[in-house]
């Protein structure tokens, strides 16, 4: 529609129509049997408001949302179509892993072309918009929604970020894209303590430095909407936080797209203590340039008033209605809103071949192998008896809690994937026990009923039998591939927890098949770091798999039997144990860092009782190659702010095996007018160097990755002295200086 016909059409609008725009509903409201995800809220709304919403949340498939198309619009005085938004996180039907398992491929440029999959097939079943991604900057395991986000580092989640967004949103105007919702703005993951909704509170400098850049990445990428998030920011619930969303996001990074509110977040601003009643949230939420309420019954029962009285002008309500009205014109959904939509289009979007083939790479370059003693891995089932044990060894539920369009029908199980090589029967398999068999933690979840965790878990004789069955199974074979993990609701949004270990029965399975004497190699599936320092001794070989995904067992069997060389490095630190939480590679390094202080003993910044470094570190990862870092040179020993910085690297592949190998740059300003971290990653590249060759590797600086933030929200450029790191992780790493010179 031509801008000026647009306009008539908003002119001609009525108020309630206008607001109409302004509220998302969620399915139940349209005989839908709704996923709702987050609180559930007795609205009070009107059947005229539901008859007016603008856009609908997680309703999906392209005869169910065609359906409600034509009815919505036959009930709004215009024909408004709406727009039907979702959680479309990491897959659609063809899930991937885990976004903690993407940011583990170091590949941005691979995850581009599989959410440029992701949303052939969402669009395809008639979604418009998908939240996502999420790119909080994570640094505590306890929380949950580690799960979703691509990790601890800034600078990668930005790449992430870019990557995610551009490709989702690369066919938009062929009517295959998705509208990339960009999330949770800002800084959730710092909730404290990890607990989930918790305030976040931190310095100017650190929100700036570590938490704001792939948010920044994603609305410079292009990201057409961005919904704020659940928790306070310094004292300020961030969906009515003017000075984040107006004077920053608005105004200083010329966002001008739409901001959608979290589930229910502007009623929540009366829970946190911010606003005194609803009409007091909508107001302080419309000031903030929220324009669309999720699922609370704020702006539908508060703006007419608002509005009538005078307290909220006509014109900034139509500002907000003219974002979504352009958004959908953008769309070209005025002139077809069911162009993309089809059942057949459908049938041919979902779950092809090619998908799932890129699922599998997907899958397998997020694996990160943890250890591999003896070189245990990779498997040779020719020369050895393999027995798959664990409840993960045949389970389809590889896709994570926020993979709320997967259906785990169409996963690919561990065994399926070994049976693939190796055909049936040709190895034993034993699940040994159930995922979980704690009762209080399955009804904890707060999601299931009494009579199905009776279900998922089973009596103590089968349980005996189980496992003996297990330990049986193990004694006759050479190997044990153990695939044990968290529930699937252990982790993801309201998945806090304060103990990151495997659960107790499958402990003691592991506990059992380990004194056999057999070589056991441990596949972990999970939605975030565990604890594995009571885990780790005992076996030879850790695999850390995340949830993922719809290939996932294809992708395990690829690395176990050696048809794909692991590459995935750690993208979140993994703790010896929970009390190190929060911890992260970029800390400060104290007036008495451990191990390089003027004092002695016990007066250094450590534990008593615990390393103070994590048992993996940021970017660890091995492969079955072995790459030797050396020859390190830095062109120039000093620069000014207006030269670049080259340095240079050797890799030789000493192996025989063809090795992708993340070479990771690290920078630490030693002296700075605000402290900076021990380490911060400035750049990588993932290159393939091939078996028994070298590689040269160069790298350019300039002075803007030297830049840092000060409490004021400014980039500061200081002269001085500053050491560069470079290496497959951030531990360890060959070093060498430079000095910046000159005024600054
Ligand atoms: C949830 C989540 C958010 C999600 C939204 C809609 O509470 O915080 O990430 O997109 O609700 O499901």
């Amino acid at each position: 529609m031509e801008t000026k016909d647009l306009q008539e059409l908003l002119d001609d609008m009525s108020l309630e129509e206008k607001i109409g725009q302004l509220i998302q509903l969620s399915g139940d409201f349209f005989e839908v049997n709704n996923i709702s995800i987050g609180p559930k809220q007795k609205l009070g709304i009107t059947q005229k408001t539901v008859d007016l919403t603008g856009s609908l949340l997680n309703v999906t498939g392209a005869e169910i949302t065609t359906k409600i198309q034509k009815e919505q619009m036959a009930k709004q005085p215009h024909h408004i179509p709406v727009l039907f938004m979702s959680d479309v996180i990491y897959g659609y039907k063809t899930i991937y892993p885990i976004p903690l398992g993407l940011g583990a491929t170091w590949n941005p440029n691979l995850i581009e072309k599989a959410f440029q999959n992701t949303a052939h097939e969402a669009a395809s079943s008639g979604n418009h918009v998908t939240f996502a991604p999420m790119v909080d900057v994570v640094h505590d395991a306890r929380w949950g929604r580690v799960l979703e986000s691509p990790g601890e580092d800034p600078l990668l989640n930005a790449k992430f970020a870019k990557a995610m967004v551009s490709g989702f949103q690369k066919d938009l105007d062929k009517g295959s894209g998705q509208v990339s919702c960009v999330k949770h703005f800002a800084a959730y993951g710092a909730a404290e303590g990890g607990r989930e909704y918790n305030s976040a509170d931190m310095s100017i400098s650190n929100l700036f430095q570590n938490y704001l850049p792939p948010y920044k990445a994603a609305v410079d990428a292009g990201a057409k909407m961005v919904m704020t998030s659940l928790n306070t920011l310094n004292g300020i619930p961030a969906t009515a936080d003017k000075a984040l969303l107006v004077e920053l996001l608005r105004k200083s990074w010329a966002f001008s797209g739409t901001i959608i509110s979290d589930y229910a977040s502007i009623f929540e601003l009366i829970k946190h203590g911010f606003a005194a009643d609803q009409e007091d949230a909508t107001q302080k939420a419309f000031d903030a340039t929220v324009d669309i309420d999720m699922k609370s019954p704020c702006y539908a029962n508060n703006l007419p008033k608002l509005v009538e009285d005078g307290r909220l002008s006509l014109d900034r309500l139509d500002e907000a209605v003219w974002r979504i009205l352009t958004l959908k014109n953008e769309l070209g959904l005025f002139e077809d809103p069911f162009k993309r939509v089809s059942i057949e289009q459908e049938k041919k979007s979902l779950l092809t071949d090619s998908k799932r083939k890129l699922a599998r790479q997907v899958a397998a370059e997020s694996l990160v192998l943890l250890k591999n003693n003896d070189n245990v891995l990779p498997l040779n089932p020719k020369a050895q008896k393999i027995a798959l044990i664990g409840p993960y060894s045949d389970s389809k539920y590889l896709l994570g809690m926020w993979a709320v369009h997967g259906n785990v029908e169409d996963t690919i199980t561990i065994r399926q994937g070994m049976e693939s090589y190796l055909g049936k029967d040709k190895f034993k398999v034993a699940n040994g026990t159930d995922i979980s068999r704690d009762y209080k933690m399955l009804k904890d979840m707060g999601y299931f009923s009494d009579e199905q965790i009776d279900q998922m878990i089973s009596t103590e004789d089968v349980e005996v039998k189980r496992q003996q069955t297990a330990i049986e199974t193990a004694k006759k074979a050479d190997t044990v591939i153990l695939a044990l993990g968290e529930h699937t609701l252990e982790s993801g949004e309201a998945g806090s927890k304060t103990l990151l270990r495997l659960p107790e029965n499958q402990q003691q399975l592991l506990d059992k098949i380990c004194k056999l004497g057999k070589k056991v190699i441990l596949v972990l599936i999970s939605g975030r770091p565990l604890v594995l320092k009571d885990v780790e001794p005992k076996v030879d070989a850790i695999i850390q798999a995340w949830f993922p995904g719809t290939e996932g067992g294809n992708a395990i069997a690829d690395v176990i039997l050696g048809k794909i060389n692991p590459s995935g490095r750690l993208s979140m630190s993994f703790p010896y144990i929970e009390g190190q939480e929060p911890i992260y590679y970029s800390h400060l390094i104290t007036g008495r860092p451990q191990g390089a202080s003027q004092h002695v003993g016990r007066f250094v910044s450590r534990y008593i009782d615990t390393p103070t470094e994590p048992m993996y570190p940021f970017g660890y990862g091995l492969s079955y190659g072995e790459i030797e870092y050396s020859d390190f040179v830095l062109r120039q020993k000093e620069i000014t702010q207006d030269e670049t910085l080259t340095v240079s690297l050797t890799l030789k592949n000493n192996s025989s095996w063809d090795c992708l190998e993340t070479v990771q740059l690290y920078l630490h300003d030693k002296v700075a007018s605000v402290v900076q971290p021990v380490k911060r990653l400035i750049d990588f590249k993932k290159v393939f160097v091939k078996a028994q060759q070298q590689l040269n590797v160069e790298f350019e600086i300039t002075s803007q990755e030297l830049e840092f933030f000060d409490n004021q929200g400014q980039r500061v450029l200081e002269a001085g002295a500053f050491e560069l790191f470079v290496g497959p992780n951030s531990r360890d790493v060959l070093k060498e200086s430079f000095t910046l010179v000159g005024e600054s």
